[in-house]
C-alpha cells in the first residue's frame, strides 16, 4: 500500500485538473452508513425493501412511511466532514482539483469547503413544496412530524433523486464535461452499482484513473491505480 500511496501522491502533485467521483463510502467515516456494505442501509430489516421506500411511486402512495424511513436513515445532520472531504477541499483551494461529482446527498463536501460539487442525486439540505415551490431547509423536515406540509398545504419534498426519477440534466452534463476534461480521475467510496452515475467513469479519457474503495468494484480491472482501504485514512496521507 505504501508504494501505491507514494505513487498517488506523485500523481496528485503533478496534476492540475483532478476530478473526484464519489459515493456513500466517502461519508462512512463521518458516521453515515452506506447502502450496500454488510452494515449498510440496504441490508437492514424494514417492512419494505429500502430501494422500494426510496422510490417515486412509494413517496406518492405512502408518504408517511417514506418520511419515517427518511428521517431515521437519510437525515444525518450531525455528521461532520472527514479527512477525505477535507483533502479534496484543500486540493480545490490549491487549484489542483477542478470539481467533485458525488452521489451523496449529505452536503459534507460543501461543509468541508468544496465549492464546485455536482450532486448527481440531490441534497437533503434542499426541500421544496410540491404546490408553491417554497424552499425549506433540512432542519424543518427533521423537526416536523409525519408528512411535512407547507403553509400553503402542499407536501414538502426533499431535493433527493428517488428511484424512478431522472437526474437533473444540467448537473449530469456538467459532471460529464469535467470528467471528460480531467487529467486525473479519482473514483472513491462507491460500489459503481447505480446508473447513470456509474457510467460517468466512461467519459474519462486520461491514463490516471485511480480507484480508492474498501471493497472490490467493477472498475478494479480498468483502473490505472487501485487502493483498497478506508478512503479517509488514505486521503489523510496525501
Ligand atoms: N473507505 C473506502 N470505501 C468505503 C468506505 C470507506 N471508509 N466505506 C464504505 N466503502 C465502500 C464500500 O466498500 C462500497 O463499495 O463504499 C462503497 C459504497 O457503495 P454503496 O453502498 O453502493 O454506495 P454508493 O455507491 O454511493 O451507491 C450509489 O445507490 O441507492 C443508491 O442513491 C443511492 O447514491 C446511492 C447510489
Amino acid at each position: 500500500m505504501d508504494r501505491k500511496i507514494r505513487l498517488l501522491k506523485d500523481w496528485a502533485r503533478e496534476s492540475s485538473n483532478i476530478v473526484f467521483f464519489g459515493g456513500a463510502g466517502v461519508s462512512t467515516e463521518s458516521g453515515i452508513p452506506d447502502f450496500r456494505s454488510t452494515d449498510g442501509i440496504y441490508h437492514q430489516q424494514y417492512d419494505y425493501p429500502p430501494e422500494e421506500i426510496l422510490s417515486h411511486t412509494f413517496f406518492l402512495r405512502n408518504p408517511g412511511e417514506f418520511f419515517r424511513f427518511y428521517r431515521a436513515k437519510m437525515l444525518c445532520l450531525d455528521a461532520k466532514p472527514n479527512a477525505a472531504h477535507r483533502k479534496l477541499a484543500q486540493w480545490e483551494q490549491e487549484g489542483k482539483l477542478k470539481a467533485i461529482v458525488t452521489q451523496n446527498i449529505d452536503g459534507l463536501h460543501q461543509a468541508a469547503g468544496s465549492k464546485k460539487v455536482f450532486e448527481l442525486h440531490g441534497s437533503v439540505l434542499r426541500n421544496t413544496c410540491m404546490r408553491c415551490g417554497r424552499f425549506y431547509d433540512a432542519q424543518s423536515i427533521l423537526r416536523s412530524e409525519g408528512v411535512p406540509h407547507c403553509d400553503c398545504g402542499g407536501i414538502i419534498k426533499p431535493d433527493v433523486v428517488l428511484y424512478e426519477e431522472g437526474l437533473d440534466q444540467r448537473t449530469l452534463q456538467g459532471a460529464v464535461d469535467v470528467i471528460a476534461d480531467a487529467d486525473m480521475l479519482i473514483v472513491g467510496g462507491t460500489s459503481l452499482a447505480v446508473y447513470p452515475a456509474a457510467g460517468l467513469v466512461d467519459f474519462y479519457t486520461g491514463n490516471r484513473l485511480v480507484l480508492i474503495n474498501r471493497d472490490e468494484t467493477p472498475l478494479d480491472g480498468r483502473a490505472d491505480l487501485v487502493l483498497h482501504g478506508k478512503i479517509g485514512e488514505i486521503m489523510a496521507q496525501l
